[in-house]
């Protein structure tokens, strides 16, 4: 379905994209022809990842990588601006940077639902907003991509913070799908299931037991490929979706279908322990 020059001409930020899920796509977009940009926190990881992005990138397109914090409104608007400079124009973004952990709520301090939600909702705003203000000013056609949950809709236990800021971004992606479509701006969004990565696993996935009862919960009973995940944003973001926008694809082998994603903690194990486990988890000051 695609070639190498499927994404010709588009010049695509990933947010979050120096690992994971997020340089899974970056790697894809460049070997179908983008340029891409890749934007975090870690100057290092960045720069190892742009090594990886061009082992496989096609010929003469670029990979910039751009160290930011997707919280700050200003430095946000400070890298969009040296893109759209080095790369010439911008034609699409994927807001995938996020954070979570897991925590009993009522365990949770205000510091850490804030962190959470400012990374993932403000943080997709940040982005989105400045992206779309130069779409609409300059009237490029581009393509916002948000990746959120599958458990955007119903919830899920132990992650609250993700929960409610991956929903406001669900609805960030409804509501401009609507009101910039009369620029000709596609906003979609994609909903992971397991696709099993350091950043995510390290804070989700407590043990080795705990995993095989969650892939068991899955209808194929295996967690997703890294590429399964990044051929459909390479589709998404392709002029093969021109007539697609405010939806938000799943993509999880079924897990959904068995309900709230980390709601087996709450069924399989007594609170005591499962409070002992997270804060085993939790990263030590
Ligand atoms: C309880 C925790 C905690 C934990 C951090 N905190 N980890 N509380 N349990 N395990 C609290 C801290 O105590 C602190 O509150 C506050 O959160 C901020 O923590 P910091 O480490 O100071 O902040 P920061 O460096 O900004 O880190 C943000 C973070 C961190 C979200 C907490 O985990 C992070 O950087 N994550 C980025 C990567 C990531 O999470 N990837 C997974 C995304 S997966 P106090 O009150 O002590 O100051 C995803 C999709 C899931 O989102 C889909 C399912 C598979």
């Amino acid at each position: 379905m695609f070639t190498p020059d499927t994404l010709h001409g588009k010049s695509i930020l990933i947010t979050g994209g120096g690992s994971g899920l997020g340089l899974a796509m970056a790697k894809h977009f460049a070997a179908h022809g983008a340029n891409v940009a890749i934007c975090g926190r870690t100057e290092e990881k960045l720069r190892n990842a742009a090594a990886e992005i061009t082992t496989v990138k096609q010929p003469h397109t670029l990979v910039l990588t751009h160290s930011v914090d997707v919280r700050d409104y200003d430095a946000v608007g400070v890298m969009i601006q040296r893109l759209i400079r080095e790369f010439g124009s911008l034609e699409g973004l994927v807001n995938n940077a996020a954070g979570n952990f897991l925590a009993p709520s009522e365990d949770l301090s205000p510091n850490g639902f804030k962190s959470v939600v400012d990374i993932v909702l403000h943080g997709t705003f940040n982005c989105t907003q400045h992206v779309g203000k130069y779409f609409i000013t300059q009237q490029r056609q581009g393509s916002i991509l948000n990746i959120v949950t599958t458990y955007t809709e119903t919830g899920s236990a132990f992650v609250l913070p993700s929960a409610c800021a991956k929903a406001g971004v669900y609805a960030l992606t409804t509501t401009l799908a609507y009101e910039w479509g009369v620029y000709g701006i596609r906003v979609n969004a994609i909903a992971p299931g397991p696709f099993p990565t350091e950043g995510a696993w390290s804070r989700l996935m407590p043990t080795q037991e705990i995993q095989d009862k969650y892939v068991k919960k899955v209808a194929l009973r295996r967690v997703g490929k890294h590429e399964e995940l990044a051929n459909l944003a390479v589709f998404l973001m392709s002029d093969l979706a021109s007539y697609i926008t405010g939806e938000c694809v799943t993509i999880d082998g079924g897990e959904r279908l068995a309900g709230g994603e980390f709601n087996l903690f709450a069924t399989e194990f007594d609170r005591a322990s499962l409070k002992q486990m997270f804060y085993a988890m939790k990263p030590k000051k």
